[in-house]
């Protein structure tokens, strides 16, 4: 079968950019033994990516002259694997490509996505990695308690929207910081967060201050650098700080010293997330934020570009923080 594919034609040095990238065809062979051939119907853009690039994540390296991974949601055509139906619908490993070919461990780590879940890309999102990384942080780590002044960065991305509204929904009194006018216009207004911080309007100190005067008790940190140091200057007593994310690092800049003192003097606790400690909870993630969705009580928002061709600028948008929601590519 002819298909097409995206390979990363370099290693981006800074923010990515379309040069980074190459669009290519290539012929799968039919599904041997074990395996199975899906058509991508979504890819999910995730920043840990731009890691995975620079030979930094957890997870493998992405090298130049490879398909750039990812996990999308995919449609089974053809399967020589009992997991897999023809006709069904799953998140897994495909790849920034229009058809893949899954091998059995891919296939064993794809997840099922049922008909009752509408939109379908909910499960690349609020209820895939990203819901799981926000409900394991507040639910696991947090130790957030009702009254607790929360503070989320990138606070209108999956990650950093979903945490909020599941403090909202704890009894929390909820501030973003996002980026621009529209990114919190809807953090306050559709994710109904107490208030939200434009950091690139106002001067992050100074709001911090007069919003959170009696300190932080809570700070789940999707991006580090200077805004992590500047939470830091404001905790109360007995805080918690989950570190989630450091999008102010992946595109290349060096991190930012953190002073003890500041957690010495709040008597902070800080926490390091890594979901992948916490698929065995994603069941129960689902559900619950499955049941808030459907009541009405938690908000999502997607930012979706049209066409596999559309990737490499969908992400560098991503990587440039210029998304509005989960950042998705629809095939
Ligand atoms: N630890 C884990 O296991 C785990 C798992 C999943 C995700 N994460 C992390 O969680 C964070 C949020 O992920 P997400 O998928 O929800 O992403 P997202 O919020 O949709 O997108 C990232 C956002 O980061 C913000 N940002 C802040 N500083 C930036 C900078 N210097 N350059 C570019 N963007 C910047 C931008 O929002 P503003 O303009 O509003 O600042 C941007 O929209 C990421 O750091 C991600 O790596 C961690």
């Amino acid at each position: 079968m002819q298909i097409k594919q995206i390979t990363l034609a370099r290693t981006p040095q800074g923010t990515p950019s379309e040069a980074d990238f190459e669009f290519g065809d290539a012929t799968l062979p039919a599904p041997a033994g074990g395996q199975a051939l899906v058509r991508v119907l979504a890819l999910s853009l995730d920043p840990y990516l731009r890691s995975a690039m620079a030979g930094r994540h957890l997870s493998a390296a992405i090298r130049p002259g490879e398909v750039v991974r990812g996990e999308g949601l995919v449609q089974v055509l053809a399967s020589q694997h009992p997991r897999l139906a023809p006709g069904t619908t799953w998140v897994a490993a495909c790849g920034w490509r229009s058809h893949a070919l899954l091998d059995a461990d891919a296939i064993e780590q794809a997840r099922p996505v049922g008909p009752e879940l509408q939109p379908a890309t909910l499960a690349l999102g609020v209820l895939g990695m990203p819901g799981l990384t926000a409900w394991a942080g507040f639910k696991r780590l947090a130790d957030a308690k009702a009254g607790d002044t929360l503070v989320v960065s990138a606070a209108s991305g999956p990650v950093g929207a979903t945490v909020g509204q599941l403090a909202r929904l704890a009894g929390c009194r909820v501030i973003g910081i996002a980026g621009g006018p529209e990114k919190c216009a809807w953090v306050t207004g559709q994710a109904g967060f107490d208030a939200c911080i434009d950091y690139h309007a106002e001067d992050l100190r100074q709001a911090l201050r007069r919003l959170a005067p009696q300190g932080v008790a809570v700070y789940f940190d999707n991006v580090g650098g200077d805004v992590l140091l500047a939470v830091c200057e404001q905790l109360a007593v007995g805080a918690r700080i989950v570190l989630c994310g450091l999008m102010a690092q992946y595109n290349g800049a060096a991190p930012v010293p953190l002073n003890p003192g500041l957690i010495i003097r709040a008597r902070a606790t800080v926490r390091g997330l890594v979901v992948y400690d916490h698929w065995a909870d994603f069941a129960e993630m689902t559900a619950e934020i499955g049941a808030h969705i459907r009541a009405g009580r938690l908000q999502f928002r997607e930012d979706i570009s049209h066409g596999l061709a559309s990737t490499p600028s969908a992400f560098a948008r991503l990587m440039n923080g210029r998304n509005q929601g989960k950042a998705l590519v629809v095939l």
